[in-house]
């Protein structure tokens, strides 16, 4: 077993160079093999569920070689079949991808439900509607989704319920082929709703109006390959802003696109942190008087982001004064509360709401990372805490966050991974 130990309480001060967004990442491995030649994609973070995404396009016969630790080859011109085994789909939420991709390339898919963070309910139901509407037969047995389609797809207007990221980027990948246009309403806004968008239109597919509540995508014939970068993860420039904050230190968070971490910025800035951004960098400094409570609702981009909403629930422990969560994406984000409570956290959760009095100093101890998010909210804590925190279930944190603790150690954190039998 791997654990993570923490000995808290030291500012965290330097650069962090961040790497590319899990959530573009694990959406454009999968749509790569709609190309209809070689991609070089570039920027990918080294994280599990990148390895996990590449052994499950190779278990289908798509080769990937990787050129540099960060840029991967695919070719997916040989690719054996369209039948995903259980063992891939299971260990991530993302491997739904291959629904669309592979539906909308070869007019079949065989995927086992997926995995991924246990967050709630998380259905699938708005992909599955899309697709149908698209013309695809779907049906299910032993928790194996079929998707055919015979006589190809065909255009359609598509509402989504609520702006579902996997369901706009899965109908978006299902489309790129149909006969006509599709029109997908109430549509997510995400960055990496957009970095998928611009792989695919890099490629040939003709995809309008991402990053909008309404994307157009007109069918074309077949795709070429081509070159892309995937964007910088907003989500970790995030969790090192909140780290910067939570240690009283100065941290500036490297290689991100600013804009995509307003929500998280003015938060910050509320709370009392002096911010300063350039073209590519944020730079946080924490407030020797201490931090300012504030309210937080996420939401849909542009809206705060619920992937930082543990770690800024964590913050606000810290703060003075009063301070109201509110968790408007999933249904279950709170499943974190009882290891940052072991921490020494005042937290009163009230189905979707929790509220804090703030004022705590967090003592280290053992603590076990309930999912990806959660994990992060408790190397957080820990940074802060008083004494040595220990953190199981690291696995998690592994799946999306490549080289923490280097990143960690680097800016002045007491941070190293151990193996116990
Ligand atoms: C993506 O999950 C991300 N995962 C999540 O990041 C992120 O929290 C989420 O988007 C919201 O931004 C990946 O991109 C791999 P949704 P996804 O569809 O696609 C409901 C992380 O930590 N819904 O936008 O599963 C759903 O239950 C992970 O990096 C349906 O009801 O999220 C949720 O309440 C965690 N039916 C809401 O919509 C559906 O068919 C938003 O979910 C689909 C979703």
């Amino acid at each position: 077993m791997e654990y993570i130990v923490i000995n808290g309480q030291k500012p965290l001060h330097g650069n962090v160079n961040i790497s590319g967004a899990k959530n573009a990442a694990v959406a454009i491995l999968p749509a790569s093999i709609a190309a209809g030649d070689v991609c070089v994609i570039d920027n990918l973070p080294q994280i599990e569920d990148v390895s996990n995404m590449i052994n499950a396009m190779r278990s289908m016969g798509v080769r990937c070689e990787f050129e540099d630790e960060h840029t991967l080859r695919v070719d997916a011109r040989n690719m054996t079949g369209q039948v995903l085994e259980e063992k891939y789909a299971r260990n991530m939420r993302a491997s739904y991808y291959f629904m669309g991709a592979m539906l909308g390339k070869y007019g079949y898919a065989e995927v086992s439900r997926p995995g991924g963070c246990d967050l709630g309910a998380r259905p699938i139901d708005y992909h599955l509607k899309g697709f149908t509407a698209l013309g695809a037969t779907c049906s299910q047995e032993h928790g194996v989704v079929k998707l055919t389609a015979e006589d190809g797809l065909k255009g359609a207007n598509i509402y989504l319920d609520c702006p579902s990221v996997g369901a706009t980027i899965n109908i978006m990948m299902a489309a790129v082929f149909a006969e006509g246009t599709t029109l997908i309403e109430n549509a997510a806004k995400e960055p990496h709703v957009v970095d998928a968008a611009s792989f695919l239109n890099k490629i040939g597919a003709k995809i309008y109006g991402a990053g909008t509540a309404n994307i157009r995508v007109k069918g074309v014939e077949s795709l070429s390959g081509g070159d892309y970068t995937v964007l910088p993860d907003p989500i970790e420039a995030g969790t090192y802003m909140i780290a910067a904050a939570i240690t009283n230190g100065d941290v500036t968070v490297e290689n991100i696109i600013p804009k995509h971490m307003d929500s998280v910025t003015s938060k910050l800035k509320e709370m009392g942190c002096a911010i300063t951004e350039g073209d590519d960098w944020i730079r946080v400094c924490g407030n020797n008087e201490g931090l300012r409570a504030c309210e937080i609702k996420t939401a849909f981009y542009p809206g705060f982001p619920t992937d930082l909403q543990p770690q800024m629930t964590t913050l606000l422990c810290t703060a003075q004064g009063t301070s109201i969560v509110t968790e408007n994406v999933f249904d279950a984000r709170y499943r974190y509360v009882n290891e940052i409570r072991r921490l020494g956290a005042q937290l009163k959760i009230e189905g979707r709401v929790a509220v804090t009095k703030g004022s705590c100093t967090y003592t280290g101890a053992e603590v076990m990372a309930t999912d990806l998010r959660a994990g992060a909210a408790l190397v957080l804590a820990g940074l802060c805490a008083k004494g040595e925190t220990v953190i199981s279930e690291v696995g998690h944190l592994d799946r999306g966050y490549g080289r923490f603790e280097e990143k960690f150690r680097a800016i002045g954190a007491d941070i190293k991974r151990i193996k116990k039998a």
